[in-house]
């Protein structure tokens, strides 16, 4: 390796640790620290943080990528090495620069002053947030909804001058997509859902009362225990929790966390979300970019939106599957009743309970929403946040404006604001150009799905004799181990075939709610 690349390294691997030790500071604030130790630990994070932001513009880094041929317009360093000095470099070590000029570019163009401002407004407008959301008062938080509109807008004109300020939001979480790109999925897959959603409405409703029927939550631990060892999420490298809402966190190379919560009249609450947060800590832990590459920028997920498809893999395709469940309903049902106690799924069988954890509802909810309505939710956000951003609609008509758009997708109007626009965390922290994420997330687990099918076409054959390891091999095989090589769209080609395709979505839903509903 290159004297500069070896340097470049060594920097990266420093901002990792910084980024670790933030993030065990953020999981033990949700999981153990004492309330009173809230002040302090801000600083803490804050100080952190700031030495990280400091070290990630030093014109050291620059200078570095600069020598071994990368700049703005050629991202990835002379190919051939003619440009630069030293032996040419590899498609790895290409791909490594590309992820660092994107970093080294994106925060170089923040000006400071703009970086403590967000962060500072955040913590305000999150705290407003929270009050507002349990008042029921929107006009409360909106002139902080305001302030973080108006920062959003400058960091999008600082990020990309003189373009979309939308697209640069959207580029931070899924780099390459942009407004149009992502609207014009969303409208394909607008229409299947609502198509899809009439079909299943002409139907009867199938009946999931058994699953409020009360289930302690130290069985609820004991199902959580079981599932994540039949994923072979390795304790010896993670760990599980319980917080109010649930998440992941990477601490360490080998260390990744998850979390989850036991509400006692909903024991699939606790079911799905520890399947899904265990499907996102198996692609962190599956991140392999070789023994040079460990610990760097290149050892961390492609983007939120593939992430989000690990995770909804396993929480959706496999963890709501009949053929899943047939080869674990029995264990399920017997750690759900604990040493002879009554069990809430006794007397109900296969059939039923996979039937239950698949109903289709229309509700106001978007984290309580199945997997048909979901994408409406997101679509809604998606249609709000890029009007804000562009401001074609103003924060005091918010209200009215999701109302509205909560009839026309989901034909349902919220009877108040805590239950509509005040519902998410993400705008109150800034998050305008996140929500995509979550659809996308759907869309490119189906259609990982079918390639994995293609390669391996006894696949559903494994999941019903209870051969996890080899959906896990797959997996990691094709999208885990390879870090951040690839930019989405690179990688989606890379697995499938090609470009991001939501009808693998739309054919995924139609076959299975036609089973489900009997249409
Ligand atoms: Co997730």
């Amino acid at each position: 390796m290159r004297k500069e690349l070896t340097r470049l390294v060594e920097i990266d691997r420093e901002l990792g640790l910084l980024g670790h030790i933030a993030a065990l500071l953020g999981w033990d604030q949700e999981t153990y620290m004492p309330a009173k130790a809230v002040a302090e630990r801000s600083e803490q994070v804050a100080l952190i943080e700031t030495v990280a932001h400091e070290k990630s513009v030093s014109p050291e880094i620059g200078d570095l990528l600069a020598a071994l041929g990368s700049t703005t317009a050629s991202p990835t360093g002379a190919p051939d090495g003619e440009t630069s000095e030293g032996a040419p470099l590899d498609a790895r070590e290409r791909a490594y620069l590309r992820v660092l000029r994107r970093d080294y570019d994106m925060n170089t163009k923040l000006p400071t002053d703009l970086v403590a401002e967000l962060a500072r407004e955040t913590s305000l407008s999150q705290a407003s947030w929270i009050e507002a959301r349990a008042e029921n008062d929107f006009p409360a938080f909106a002139p902080h909804m305001e302030r973080m509109v108006e920062l959003k807008k400058r960091q999008a004109a600082c990020l990309a001058p003189g373009g979309m300020p939308y697209d640069a939001l959207l580029d931070l979480f899924e780099p390459g997509s942009t407004e149009s790109s992502i609207a014009e999925i969303f409208a394909g897959l607008r229409g299947e859902l609502v198509s899809l959603l009439a079909k299943i409405a002409a139907e009867p409703q199938v009946d999931d009362s058994f699953l409020r029927r009360p289930c302690p939550a130290d069985r609820q631990a004991a199902i959580s225990e079981w599932l994540t060892g039949i994923m072979s999420y390795d304790r010896g490298r993670g760990r599980l929790d319980v917080v109010a809402h649930p998440f992941t966190t990477t601490l360490g190379e080998d260390d990744v966390r998850i979390t989850t919560r036991y509400i006692e009249d909903f024991f699939v609450s606790s079911l799905f979300s520890t399947i899904h947060e265990a499907g996102h800590a198996l692609y962190e832990l599956g991140i392999a970019p070789g023994r040079e590459f460990a610990r760097t920028r290149l050892h961390a997920a492609v983007s939120m939106a593939v992430h989000e498809s690990q995770s909804r893999m396993w929480e959706n395709l496999i963890g709501r599957s009949e053929r899943f469940w047939k080869h674990n309903y029995a264990r399920l049902s017997e750690l759900a009743g604990g040493g002879g106690a009554s069990s809430p799924l006794d007397g109900v069988g296969l059939e039923a309970f996979v039937r239950a954890i698949n109903k289709v509802a229309p509700s106001l909810i978007r984290t309580e929403a199945d997997e048909v309505t979901y994408g409406l939710h997101i679509i809604l956000r998606f249609e709000l946040e890029s009007e804000l951003i562009s401001g074609r609609l103003a924060v005091k008509d918010l209200p009215e404006a999701w109302n509205a758009k909560t009839e026309e997708l989901l034909g349902l109007v919220p009877p108040d604001d805590a239950r509509g626009c005040l519902q998410d965390v993400h705008w109150s922290a800034g998050l305008f150009g996140y929500f995509p994420s979550y659809a996308l997330g759907n869309l490119y687990a189906a259609q990982f799905w079918s390639a994995m099918k293609r390669d391996m076409p006894d696949r559903d054959d494994r999941i019903e004799s209870g051969d996890l390891a080899s959906i896990l091999g797959w997996l990691r095989s094709k999208i885990h181990e390879e870090g951040s090589i690839y930019l989405p769209g690179e990688l989606v080609r890379q697995v499938t075939g090609t470009s991001l395709d939501p009808r693998h979505f739309a054919a995924y839903l139609d076959e299975k709610y036609s089973r489900i509903y009997g249409f």
